[in-house]
């Protein structure tokens, strides 16, 4: 592939790799210097539609520890305040030369349009409610990293019964976790108001569930998502006490999955809605720092295998 827009476009063997790859940026990021000039010369730009915090502070970090130049654009503060289409935009882009280009933006598809008209890798960094691929594949290094920890082997995640719940219809990090949960042999319940659950999501192998409790039975992990109000329009909105009083993560709550059930959250959280501080803070059951931590070793990954083809290396390995 030249370009990641989505876990989608994966096979099994090829998310093993992006995650068997990025072990080696963990190591270096743990080390004091956390530098390697894998990427010196080559220049990286993030341009962001959307707001970040987490995605464009990951990816600028990844880039600049394996010594890429790496600039960000943010269309806040850019001519397309002033007018200028997202194919212009991204002609301009492709006239500087860039080695990779990172973008978010805030429609489904914007990313393979700009990946259509240059010529270099492009790297979806979340789009509208499309894919959030780099996102699906750090929940699932974070995710091994914790199982590993416990003594559980976790090369795939036959057995595991994953719910993710919260606004499914808005959520491309839910398309992306899961497409890449049940590539890697993951159980997914989907769980959701009815309105916020997109129709026919069964057709992708889901589980769906209108009662978060039922949904948490027996579950090993629990993944929450926030209310993407953003996105809604002459919708049901519903208001934060009562989107907390049937579908918020309290500590009862947690008690219907396993006992030691992880939790997740792709962040950003909204605390005593979608999730209770006590159980966003849970010592060895949390996982949603470390969620964070494997964001900047996958964005080295796809960014070091990504630019391999410009720099004369094997792209995909032999596995691919
Ligand atoms: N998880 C995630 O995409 O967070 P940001 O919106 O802060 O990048």
């Amino acid at each position: 592939h030249r370009d990641l827009i989505g876990i989608g476009q994966l096979k099994r063997h090829e998310i093993l790799f992006l995650l068997d790859e990025a072990e080696q940026w963990v190591t270096l990021n743990r080390q004091p210097t956390k530098h390697n000039d894998l990427l010196a010369g080559l220049t990286v730009i993030n341009a962001f539609f959307e707001n970040s915090t987490r995605t464009l502070l990951s990816f600028e970090i990844a880039g600049k520890r394996l010594g890429a130049d790496v600039v960000n654009m943010h269309a806040a503060t850019s001519s397309v305040k002033k007018g200028e289409t997202l194919i212009d935009t991204a002609i301009t882009l492709n006239a500087m030369r860039a080695d990779a280009i990172v973008i978010r933006h805030g429609s489904s598809g914007a990313t393979q349009l700009i990946a259509d008209k240059v010529d270099c890798p492009v790297l979806n960094a979340g789009d509208g409610q499309h894919e959030h691929p780099t996102q699906g594949l750090l929940d699932a290094l974070a995710l091994r990293h914790a199982l590993r920890e416990r003594g559980e082997a976790a090369d795939d995640f036959t057995g595991l019964v994953i719910v993710i719940c919260g606004d499914i219809l808005h959520s491309r990090v839910a398309r992306s976790n899961l497409l890449c949960l049940q590539a890697l042999g993951a159980t997914v319940r989907l769980c959701a108001p009815p309105a916020l659950m997109p129709t026919g999501i069964e057709a992708m192998g889901a589980e769906v569930y209108h009662d978060f409790e039922a949904a948490l039975d027996g579950a090993d992990v629990a993944m929450m998502l926030r209310l993407q109000t953003e996105r809604m329009s002459g919708q049901f909105i519903p208001s934060a006490r009562e989107y907390h009083h049937l579908y918020g993560l309290t500590k009862q709550r947690l008690a219907n999955a396993k006992p030691d059930a992880l939790v997740m959250h792709p962040g950003p959280m909204n605390r005593g809605v979608e999730i209770d501080s006590e159980v966003a803070d849970l010592i060895d059951r949390s996982i949603i720092t470390r969620q964070v931590e494997m964001g900047v070793a996958i964005r080295m990954a796809a960014l070091d295998v990504l630019t391999r083809r410009g720099r004369g290396v094997d792209g995909w390995g032999a596995a691919a």
